[in-house]
């Protein structure tokens, strides 16, 4: 494998393995922190996707899907953990802390295909890279939105946790990759990725956002029953409702997520540190007002430029 560097700007290296179509590629920022992500076909993916990315997607998109599969699919720091473990409780029927989900795109596919039924799984995917067959209604996906300020300030703290394959520079220096193109926790940028989102056609998919869901959990826990179609009593969702608060889920996570081989890079216990203060307007603590009047003219910009429907509330 030839591997070979191209001077992008001054500051910028771009390294990439020629003999694949994917290419590994290094940025140096302005304030000289370094990080990796993987380019495939003009987008940028985490370096924790599978192998050369291509190989993992064609999997994805070809993935033999089950009526009762379901996936939970969500832009990284919006509440995947959240959601997920709510779907695994309606499911299971127990109020069991079930952890982190199978990422599609994170694990090897004979583990996505050898899960037992009723399989959930879990992705950061824009929805461009879904199964094709859940594109065309089979299965059910699951998604949860959240206000990107909020998104921005949570995914900061969680990769300063998260050492060398992490990010270590000033929130400033953050925020200006957060909005780029080279973002590659979503496959782009947020606006890219709901954009996708609003594309979906099939009536498939429950979407709930972030806010709702926090200020009126019990009425989405219910909704998210009758959208699984599972059957419980009122008295097991509202417990469902409680299991799923904040404080719990940090709780059981911290204890008893089982500590998982996948993330023993990431962190000593295999846990990856997913919950931080679980609030709405976090960001308030963290944006200066130039860096929020500047995220909101690009907000602004983005969803004109997207045709987005979206309305977010930067409460
Ligand atoms: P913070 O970093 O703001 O605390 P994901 O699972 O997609 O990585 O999302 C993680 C974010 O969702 C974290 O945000 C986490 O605290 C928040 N979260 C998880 N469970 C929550 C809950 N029950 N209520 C509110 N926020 C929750």
């Amino acid at each position: 494998m030839v591997v070979s560097c191209i001077l992008y700007t001054e500051l910028t290296w771009y390294c990439y393995f020629s003999a694949v179509d994917m290419e590994l590629v290094t940025i140096v920022d302005e304030q000289d922190n370094k990080y990796c992500y993987k380019r495939y076909q003009g987008y940028p993916f985490n370096v924790e996707v599978i192998g050369n990315v291509g190989s993992q997607l064609d999997k994805i998109a070809q993935l033999d899907v089950k009526e009762e599969d379901v996936l939970v699919c969500v832009f990284p720091k919006s509440g995947t953990h959240w959601l997920y473990n709510t779907v695994m409780m309606l499911r299971s029927g127990t109020l069991d802390y079930h952890g982190t989900p199978t990422m599609m795109e994170l694990q090897d596919f004979n583990l996505i295909e050898e899960m037992p039924s009723p399989r959930t799984f879990g992705s950061h995917l824009r929805c461009r890279f879904l199964p094709e067959q859940m594109k065309n209604g089979k299965g059910k996906v699951i998604t949860i939105t959240r206000n990107p300020k909020d998104i921005v300030v949570s995914l900061y703290h969680m990769l300063k946790n998260m050492g060398d394959i992490g990010y270590q520079g000033t929130f400033e220096g953050f925020l200006k990759r957060f909005n780029s193109e080279e973002s590659f926790v979503g496959g782009g940028t947020w606006f890219a990725w709901m954009k996708d989102l609003e594309d979906w056609k099939s009536q498939n998919l429950l979407s709930l956002s972030y806010h709702d869901f926090k200020q009126n959990t019990y009425a989405n826990v219910v909704k998210l029953a009758k959208f699984l179609e599972v059957d419980h009593d009122e008295k097991f969702l509202r417990s469902i409702s409680e299991n799923i608060h904040f404080d719990k889920l940090k709780e059981s996570h911290n204890k008893t997520s089982p500590a998982s081989d996948r993330w023993k890079h990431i962190s000593e216990d295999g846990r990856l540190p997913i919950y931080r203060k679980g609030q709405v307007g976090e960001w308030k603590n963290m944006f200066t007002v130039a860096q929020s009047e500047e995220f909101d003219h690009f907000y602004n910009e983005s969803v004109k430029l997207m045709d987005l429907k979206i309305k977010t509330e930067f409460e």
